[in-house]
């Protein structure tokens, strides 16, 4: 008999589970609650045992799956180290990690048998690599030792990224009975070329990949990525935008597009998002009253907070166009004379040597002159009481104190004391941090050639926290959410951004962002919405069809655009972009992962299938958007129509070659057909 496809197994791998990295943490993570609710016990993720997140994040379980706990203990007889349990995160979904550590000595051995049976090359000192190598074999014994033992139920292992992929050729050689998806967020070859000079959308056809590879030292991965590409039963991307590349770069058209969701929270008040937001802006203005003492002289009642995020890919990340395009912007305010003050931050992890004295002093300068105050205005209250209290009859005057008496020469000491602990002789320092390589950081380095040093008389003032943001982190005392909820714009202006979850983070917390047309979420909301996205708080920077020049000085405008809006303005701009949610939402998102893995299966086990494959057949039905009363049109029926063709022939209008129509069809997306369509 053979397996049952109806009713699959799942395992879910990749490096980013129970260890963040970037953004494909966020996809494993946001998107658990739906798996669990479709899959319930027959879902498992599987990753490394990085301790300190295990330790902190699982719940150590006994595995209830049938066969699981055999294949694990068989495992564990030839030393292979794991922890098997819950994941402390929203869905509780099982997880699997594995100690690649614990396997270290067959690493020669596996690394001589990936070049026999895939010709796939590693050289010694890339550990990144051999991670991944000890991690592949790992999983490939695990799901050859499971399907060997469960026979009964149809398997699926799908895998993200070239990281967790050495597993998929494996599985192909060694013919282990389950079905395979591979889902890239990106292309090695694409991430390292744009973050070079190279002209790489208009030369995206006509790149010797190999030699590229070769001369970037990446070959063996890139030739890992392929395999996995070209191996796997489904091979999906995040967007539009790097299927198109992957079809170039790693030479398989992509079988679909899988674009990434977001676990969207309502809250039952609808205007809560807004309440929080000043409450955490507030705490940013204590931060900034801290960090620009002895230079506070700007209105905070008219201060804006811009902010870029993420993994430190200076020209990919878009960080080179922010910073040219926030001096014009400083330019712009001070010429028009505007009120309006910006203050940019900058969260992006690189190497230094912790917090700087400077700017943990000016917190604690600031901290301290607010406790002084507050025992010097308890005494007052004491004192107004005192005397008031004393009212014995007559005249009410005499038990009023005079204001010449509310201050003691004492309190008027102390507070003298802490007023001229405010004076400071330099500016207020660009970073929080004492860099490791301060004057070889691009970052640092392009602030000062475009002289943003925090002048009084600069409008545009700037703030470069090298390390991503925490609850307890001492300047702040701020999680990341609470500190994009506080701000009121995100700038994420990239080049090369296969999606970018940071925008569409700031979309479902109801944040205004700027992004571009080279990232899969700038593409997306372009497809999905009719009006124009600048209206609901979604600024598209055109990094396609525009030169360096046109794009900074867009990115320009658009940042002054916002400076002189109203508050009022700001505020029904941020009620809009909430009400883009649920275009995020997981519950929407999630129905590309069900059609790939139907897709899967059916490609794999098509005796368990009548008929030919129809994928017609795997067409959902999207739920209502719950916004859509007073929400943008959405195009299609809600979900994500765009076709990559669009992307073709836009790149095309870019000096690249035509190809057919029938080429540029990636089937699982192709399914849902515009309103337009006559045949939908
Ligand atoms: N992020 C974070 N703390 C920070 C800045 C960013 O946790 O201080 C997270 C952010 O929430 C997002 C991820 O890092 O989920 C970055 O993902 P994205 O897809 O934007 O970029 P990637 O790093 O994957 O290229
Ligand atoms: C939210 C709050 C309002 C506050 C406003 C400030 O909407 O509910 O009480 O006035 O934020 O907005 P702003 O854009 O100036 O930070
Ligand atoms: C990658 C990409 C990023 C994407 C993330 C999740 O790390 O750089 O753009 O959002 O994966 O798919």
């Amino acid at each position: 008999m053979g397996r049952d496809a109806h009713h699959p197994l799942l395992f879910e791998i990749a490096w980013e589970v129970v260890n963040k990295v970037g953004g494909i943490h966020t996809v494993i993570k946001s998107k658990a609650p739906v798996t669990v609710h479709e899959y319930g016990s027959r879902y498992c993720m599987i990753g490394p045992l990085v301790m300190k997140h295990a330790t902190a994040e699982v719940e150590p379980m006994v595995p209830t799956l049938p066969h699981l706990k055999e294949t694990l203990d068989t495992m564990a007889k030839y030393g292979v180290k794991y922890m098997y349990g819950r994941w402390l995160i929203e869905g509780a979904p099982n997880v699997i990690l594995f100690d690649t550590q614990s396997r270290l000595e067959k690493l020669d051995e596996w690394k001589g048998d990936l070049w026999n049976v895939a010709h796939i090359p590693s050289p010694p000192n890339d550990f990144e690599t051999n991670d991944a190598i000890l991690f592949g074999y790992l999983i490939s014994w695990f799901l050859s030792e499971f399907t060997n033992r469960e026979k009964s139920k149809a398997v699926i292992a799908h895998f993200h990224e070239w990281q967790s992929s050495v597993a998929i050729p494996l599985i192909r050689k060694r013919h282990i009975d389950c079905t395979t998806i591979f889902t890239t967020h990106a292309t090695l070859l694409g991430r390292y070329l744009c973050a070079g000079s190279t002209d790489f959308y208009n030369n995206i056809a006509h790149f010797a990949v190999d030699e590229e590879a070769g001369k970037r030292g990446i070959y063996h991965r890139y030739c890992i990525e392929r395999a996995a590409a070209h191996c796997s039963e489904v091979f999906t991307t995040v967007s539009h935008i790097t299927a198109y590349e992957a079809e170039h770069l790693l030479k398989r058209k992509p079988d679909g597009v899988l674009p990434n969701g977001l676990n969207v929270v309502k809250f039952s008040a609808m205007h809560e998002f807004q309440n929080i937001h000043a409450r955490s802006k507030e705490r940013i203005h204590n931060f900034v009253k801290g960090h620009f003492y002895g230079h506070y002289d700007f209105d905070l009642d008219n201060t804006l907070y811009f902010f870029t995020a993420g993994r430190y890919e200076y020209r990919n990340k878009g960080v080179d166009m922010f910073i040219e395009s926030l001096a014009r912007l400083n330019h712009r305010l001070k010429s028009c004379n505007s009120p309006v003050t910006v203050v940019a931050f900058i969260v992006m992890p690189a190497a230094t040597h912790s917090y700087s004295v400077e700017a943990l002093q000016g917190q604690a300068v600031t901290k301290q002159l607010q406790d002084t105050v507050k025992e010097i205005t308890d005494r007052i209250g004491q004192r107004i009481f005192e005397k008031a209290a004393r009212y014995t009859g007559g005249e009410i005057k005499a038990a009023v104190i005079e204001s010449s008496e509310l201050l003691t020469n004492e309190d008027k000491v102390l507070l003298k004391r802490r007023v001229m602990a405010l004076k400071r002789d330099g500016l207020p320092p660009i970073t929080t941090h004492n860099m490791a390589d301060d004057s070889n950081d691009p970052i640092l380095k392009q602030i000062r050639a475009s002289h943003l040093f925090n002048n009084p008389s600069d409008r545009v003032k700037v703030i470069f926290h090298p390390e991503f943001l925490s609850s307890n982190n001492p300047l702040f005392g701020l999680d990341y959410e609470e500190f994009v909820r506080g701000c009121h714009l995100g700038v994420f202006p990239s080049y090369y951004e296969p999606w970018g979850y940071t925008p569409a983070e700031c979309t479902v917390m109801g944040v205004p962002s700027i992004t571009t047309n080279l990232s899969g979420f700038g593409c997306f909301m372009e497809d999905v919405i009719e009006a124009n996205p600048t209206d609901y708080g979604i600024y598209i920077v055109d990094r396609r069809m525009k030169s360096i020049e046109e794009s900074v000085q867009q990115l320009a405008d658009y940042m002054l655009q916002f400076c002189q809006k109203t508050r009022r303005q700001r505020i029904i701009q941020r009620n809009r972009t909430e009400r883009l949610s649920d275009l995020l939402d997981w519950q929407l998102m999630g129905m590309e992962y069900v059609r790939a893995r139907k897709l899967a299966l059916h490609r794999s086990y098509p005796d368990a299938f009548s008929g030919d494959v129809d994928f017609e057949q795997y067409k959902v039905k999207y739920p209502k958007p719950l916004s859509a009363p007073a929400s943008p049109r959405i195009r299609g029926n809600g979900g994500y129509i765009a076709d990559v063709d669009e992307v073709g022939e836009e790149l095309s209008g870019l000096g690249l070659g035509d190809r057919d129509e029938d080429e540029r069809s990636y089937p699982i997306i192709n399914l849902r057909r515009r309103p337009s369509d006559p045949a939908s």
